[in-house]
C-alpha cells in the first residue's frame, strides 16, 4: 500500500469536487486556464493511483450547469479540453483498465464532445478496472427533477401507484442508478459547500474538505483524506452506545 495507509477500512466510492484551479493561477500569476490544465494533470495522476488504495469507483465534478455562465473564453477552453482529454487520453486509460462513464445534461455538450464520449463508454466498458465518471452540465438538482419526471410519468401511465415509489425507485432513475453511493466526498479549495453535487447519493458519505486548491492535490494529499477517512465511525444513524449507558 503507497504512502502510508492501512489495506482495511478503505472507501469503495470517491467522488471530488475539484476546486480552486482559478484561485490557484491567480495565486502563482497565471492565467486561470493555466489552472484548468495543471488541474487535468492531477486528475490524471490521480486516476492511475486510487486503485492502489482499493478505490473502484471516483466520480470527479469536471462541469457544472452553472459553469456554462463563466466568460465564453474560459467555457470554451474548458471544453477543448475536455475535448483533447476524451482524445488523447482513452488509449492510456483503457491500456490501465479504466471504465469511462459521463453523467449530467450531456445533451448540453457540443455534438463532437457528445460523439468521443460515446466512443469512450465504448471502447472501455469491457474493462474490469476502475471506473471513473465525469460529471459534466451537471446538476443534482435537475438530476433529482428528471427523475421525479420520470416516475410520475409512469404514475400517470397507471403502472405505478404513488405507494409504490421506493428510496431504491429514486436511486435507480438517477444518472449514477448504476454506480454505489460515494462513501467519501473530497472537496478542495477551502469551500464548505457542496454546490449541487449528488445531493441524493452523499447522504452517508463521509465528507474531508481541504485547502488546498485542486491543482495541488497530490497523490500524498489523497492519502490524507484516506487516512482521515479510516478513522471515522460510519454510523449510517445508529449508535454504537449501549442503550443501558
Ligand atoms: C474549479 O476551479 C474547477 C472547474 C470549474 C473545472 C474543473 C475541471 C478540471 C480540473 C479539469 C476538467 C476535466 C477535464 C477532463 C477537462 P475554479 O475554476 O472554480 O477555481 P476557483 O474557484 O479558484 O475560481
Amino acid at each position: 500500500m503507497p504512502l502510508k495507509v492501512e489495506p482495511q477500512n478503505l472507501p469503495h466510492h470517491v467522488a471530488i469536487i475539484m476546486d480552486g484551479n482559478g484561485r490557484w493561477a491567480q495565486k502563482k500569476g497565471l492565467l486561470r486556464i493555466q489552472g484548468h490544465q495543471e488541474g487535468v494533470n492531477r486528475l490524471e495522476e490521480l486516476i492511475e493511483v486510487v486503485p492502489d488504495y482499493g478505490v473502484k469507483y471516483l466520480t470527479l465534478y469536471a462541469f457544472s450547469k452553472e459553469n456554462w455562465n463563466r466568460p465564453k473564453l474560459e467555457v470554451s477552453f474548458l471544453m477543448n479540453l475536455l475535448s483533447t482529454y476524451l482524445d488523447l487520453k482513452l488509449k492510456k486509460f483503457h491500456e490501465h483498465n479504466v471504465i469511462f462513464n459521463f453523467i449530467g445534461n450531456l445533451n448540453d455538450l457540443p455534438s463532437l464532445i457528445q460523439e468521443k464520449m460515446k466512443r469512450n463508454i465504448e471502447e472501455t466498458k469491457k474493462n474490469t478496472g476502475l471506473v471513473v465518471t465525469f460529471a459534466i452540465s451537471y446538476s443534482s438538482r435537475l438530476e433529482l427533477l428528471q427523475a421525479c419526471r420520470k416516475i410520475a410519468e409512469k404514475v400517470a401511465q397507471g403502472v405505478l401507484t404513488p405507494g409504490d415509489i421506493t428510496e431504491e425507485m429514486i436511486s435507480q432513475h438517477l444518472y449514477t442508478a448504476n454506480l454505489p453511493d460515494p462513501d467519501l466526498l473530497i472537496r478542495t479549495s477551502g469551500e464548505m459547500r457542496i454546490s449541487n453535487f449528488l445531493l441524493w447519493q452523499i447522504s452517508y458519505a463521509e465528507l474531508y474538505l481541504t485547502d488546498k486548491f485542486w491543482p495541488e492535490f497530490t497523490e500524498e494529499e489523497f492519502a490524507k483524506a484516506i487516512q482521515n477517512y479510516q478513522k471515522r465511525e460510519r454510523r449510517f444513524g445508529l449508535t454504537t452506545v449501549n442503550p443501558a449507558s
